[in-house]
């Protein structure tokens, strides 16, 4: 595998590079359900990362709050993507991801690299 595809947390100088995606203690709750119960993430930049859990576990509701979607409840502590802080640099963390959603209608009309550049 190319050494630029290849999962690494270091720049080329040596220092760690910046994590693509960090959380400390993400919470969420809808009313009495908590949803998010303080997720502590560190995501190499240059990694593949999958996130994994039962139907109703919180996936989507993580991927909603670190792309700016939904607001993380208050008690969350840093939240960082890209090096932008998802609280203070919202815009910031817009600019630098792009985000494909779970379902399209045309998922069955277009070939799967149509549907990647949809995306
Ligand atoms: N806007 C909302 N209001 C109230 N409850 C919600 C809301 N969004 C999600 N939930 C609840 O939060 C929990 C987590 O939902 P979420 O969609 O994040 O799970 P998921 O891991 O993505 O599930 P799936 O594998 O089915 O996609 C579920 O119990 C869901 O009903
Ligand atoms: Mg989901």
């Amino acid at each position: 595998m190319p050494s630029s595809v290849m999962p690494t947390s270091k720049q080329r100088d040596g220092h760690p590079s910046p994590a693509a995606v960090s959380t400390v203690g993400l919470r969420k709750s809808f009313g009495d359900k908590t949803v998010l119960d303080g997720i502590d993430l560190h995501i190499p930049t240059g990694s593949v990362f999958a996130l994994l859990g039962p139907n109703g576990a919180g996936k989507t509701t993580a991927v909603k709050i670190l792309s700016t979607l939904v607001s993380a409840d208050p008690g969350t502590g840093d939240v960082h993507i890209g090096g932008h802080d998802l609280a203070a640099d919202p815009q910031g963390v817009r600019a630098a991801i792009g985000v494909t959603g779970q379902f399209s209608a045309v998922d069955g009309l277009i070939t799967g690299e149509e549907n990647m550049l949809l995306m």
